[in-house]
């Protein structure tokens, strides 16, 4: 190729405006939203990074395919379209829609989980986990060392600890249902697993006869990240790498919302004739009838055509260098973030940047909140406040405290990621001002949806 950019690999069709607000506007959202950025509405902020979930732009054959949605209760041709397109992917024989992750989460773990039981993860995202605590077992966390550490280099910093996968397994086999690995690991920083530890962990799990499920949401741009990282790869096309990948895996749950390039949608894939019928059973119960679980027939047109984008070669490359064009201009900036860059978002290590601000003080939080107050730029908290809760009530520090800031597919150009990058200037020069906050109600479970908190001082940042 003679030349170098990288553009948007799309013209823009329609556009949804955006609006602008004041900071004065913006610090009163925030003390009726009670500091919590989940409690905002939509239309007071400018740039929407709380999640890559649901919230891309949908494709003109999308937006066809959906007229071509066949809203037959049983059977719809719909249905038969969008099996095959995840059968083709996955090579696994039971497809199960459902109307988002979460759902497949609850589904399976109703079927096969009990108290007592380990589920080992690389990270178990919040949704994961706590479908799994309700069930009475114990999610465990195994990443990798470097994995824990936002700014050690590593090229898979998503991968699973073999060693710690084959010491639950040595010890406790009989305890472990099945084993996950989440890719990319999102709660460990967007951060892609290689071919050879997916390939490492199912050999060790069937060689201890219990299987190995990927939690998929992620699956192409993890497939990206082989091709461009991983020796042995780079002749291979996306769609054959993520075929490989759940070749290793006897089921996956998945969030169609992320690399389903749509707006909702989900699934569970298995392969166990027994478990599947377990897990239908279920998905009649609370989705619905197995050929639409919880999805209008033209919602499985639109994901059928957006896992095949998905895989798209120019689509995943403008992807991950509009995640990774963020990631260097901060890296330049002397902003601590997760590195290298991941796949669908850029993690700010707050721990680091606020150091001044104690754990039990929740920076990264603190953080994302003057991120909107002085930008109108909403992100989310993987923190102390999102994971600082054991099952038994108790607070415990997180691994890490990190402000995510997740990229819509789609959405937003160059000059949206420019925009940013001055916001975060700003908020970087005047970290030392920011401080910290306390919670003042929050629920037991899944706390950071709905909790209410208030700067600890009286005011987030010094002198207002
Ligand atoms: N697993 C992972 C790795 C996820 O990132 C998510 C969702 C889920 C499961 C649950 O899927 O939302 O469709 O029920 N992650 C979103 C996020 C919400 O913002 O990262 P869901």
């Amino acid at each position: 190729m003679k030349f170098n950019t990288i553009i948007e690999p799309f013209r823009i069709k329609a556009v949804e405006p955006i609006r602008r607000t004041t900071r004065e506007e913006r610090k009163r959202a925030l003390e009726e939203a009670g500091f919590n950025l989940f409690l905002l509405r939509a239309e007071d902020v400018l740039i929407d990074l709380l999640t890559d979930s649901g919230t891309g732009a949908m494709s003109s054959a999308q937006w066809a395919g959906m007229m071509r949605g066949d809203e037959s209760y049983a059977g719809a041709r719909s249905f038969y379209r969008f099996e095959e397109t995840v059968q083709e992917i996955t090579g696994l024989k039971h497809i199960l829609p459902t109307h988002q992750g979460r759902a497949a989460e609850r589904i399976l773990a109703r079927c096969v989980l009990k108290e007592g039981d380990i589920v080992p993860n690389n990270t178990h995202f919040d949704t994961t986990r706590a479908n799994i605590e309700s069930a009475g077992a114990t999610a465990l966390d195994i990443p990798i060392a470097e994995g824990r550490k936002p700014d050690s280099l590593h090229p898979f910093k998503g991968n699973i600890d073999l060693d710690a996968l084959e010491r639950v397994l040595c010890e406790d086999s009989e305890r472990v249902p099945l084993v996950f690995i989440t890719v990319t690991n999102n709660s460990g920083g967007g951060q892609p697993v290689s071919m050879a530890n997916i390939r490492a962990a199912s050999e060790l799990c069937r060689a201890f006869d219990v299987p190995l499920f990927l939690d998929a949401c992620r699956f192409a741009e993890n497939a990206w990240f082989i091709k461009t990282r991983e020796e042995g790869y780079a002749d291979y096309s996306p769609r054959e790498i993520a075929r490989e990948m759940f070749a290793y895996a006897q089921g996956a749950t998945m969030s169609a919302k992320k690399d389903g390039m749509s707006n909702i949608g989900g699934f569970l894939a298995l392969d166990d004739d027994d478990m599947a019928r377990c897990c239908k059973n279920e998905l009649i119960l609370t989705e619905g009838f197995p050929t639409y679980g919880g999805l209008a027939g033209y919602d499985l047109e639109a994901l059928a055509v957006g896992f095949e984008e998905a895989l798209d070669e120019d689509y995943l490359r403008y992807r991950a260098r509009s995640v990774g064009y963020l990631g260097d201009r901060l890296v330049e900036m002397g902003v601590p973030i997760v590195r290298p860059p991941g796949g669908h978002a850029i993690y700010i290590d707050a721990k680091q940047m606020l150091n001044h601000i104690p754990q039990s003080e929740y920076p990264a939080w603190a953080l994302s909140l003057v991120l909107y107050l002085e930008g109108g730029v909403r992100s989310v908290e993987i923190g102390s406040v999102m994971f600082g809760m054991s099952p038994d009530g108790t607070e415990r520090p997180a691994e890490m405290e990190l402000v995510r800031l997740a990229f819509p597919r789609r959405v937003y150009t160059q000059s949206h990621v420019d925009y940013l990058v001055e916001v975060l200037e700003y908020v970087h020069s005047i970290r030392e001002k920011i401080r910290g906050m306390r919670i003042v109600e929050a629920p037991t479970v899944l706390r950071h949806f709905s909790a209410r908190l208030e700067p600890v001082g009286g005011t987030l940042i010094d002198g207002g």
